[in-house]
């Protein structure tokens, strides 16, 4: 894996996406930067470890940060959240669901549902898909879709019991019903496999996307036997 901080740029018409591969010991992150290239204006999602990069980022692409977009509220996805705005002044948009079960706050925070809302040209779409925390959230940007800890490239997040396993289920196939083929993905953590890979190419290869019932999903995604650090190598 490229250990460098900015190893790539996705651009679409509407949003330039910058990742930024983010490590605290042996914890690594992936953070997203997206910016708008007529007003400069750009969101961060899932801030954490290290905000020099993100100061740098945001220095190199000429823009100001205006929102901190947060994906749920496990502390490697907050980390960073409050001392960014603090430092920028501006907001922190979490799902009202993941707000009242996480009891995070802020002066800036602002609860969110699925209203879309603007930044400069970026249009923001909010989709729920609760399943590893109750108020998990994906944020539909241009065709770039940031998900957290709900898709990964490589799979899908873990699941506390059976019941998260269903929801978890249901919000897969929400986004199966949801995004066009082309849509590039972009999770907050990669288990092999570069982000930004196309929603098509998931599809095909992503195990935890071929189940036909949340029966069948629920009783793979909670199997015991299931290594963390190599979560998805059961191939
Ligand atoms: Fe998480």
């Amino acid at each position: 894996m490229n250990s460098n901080y900015i190893h790539l740029q996705h651009q679409s018409p509407l949003a330039q996406v910058t990742v930024l591969r983010m490590s605290n010991r042996s914890m690594v992150n992936y953070n997203y930067l997206v910016v708008d290239p007529i007003s400069r204006k750009a969101v961060i999602v899932d801030p954490a470890w290290q905000i020099d990069k993100i100061d740098q980022a945001l220095v190199k692409a000429g823009a100001s940060l205006s929102g901190v977009l947060i994906t749920h509220s496990h502390q490697d996805h907050i980390h960073l959240a409050k001392p960014l705005a603090s430092k920028y002044k501006c907001p922190i948009w979490m799902s009202e669901n993941e707000i009242a079960i996480s009891n995070f706050s802020d002066k800036q925070l602002i609860p969110i549902d699925e209203t879309p809302w603007s930044v400069g040209q970026l249009l923001i779409q909010p989709i729920l898909t609760p399943g590893h925390t109750p108020g998990c959230i994906c944020y539909l940007i241009g065709d770039n879709l940031f998900t957290g800890d709900v898709l990964f490239a490589e799979g899908c997040g873990l699941c506390s019991d059976t019941h998260a396993a269903y929801d978890m289920y249901t919000s897969l196939e929400k986004l199966k019903n949801r995004l066009a083929p082309h849509t590039q993905i972009f999770p907050g953590h990669s288990y092999g496999r570069s982000p930004g890979q196309q929603f098509s190419r998931l599809l095909r290869e992503n195990m935890y996307l071929q189940f036909t019932t949340r029966e069948t999903f629920a009783a793979f995604r909670l199997r015991s036997g299931q290594d963390r650090v190599k979560m998805f190598n059961f191939q």
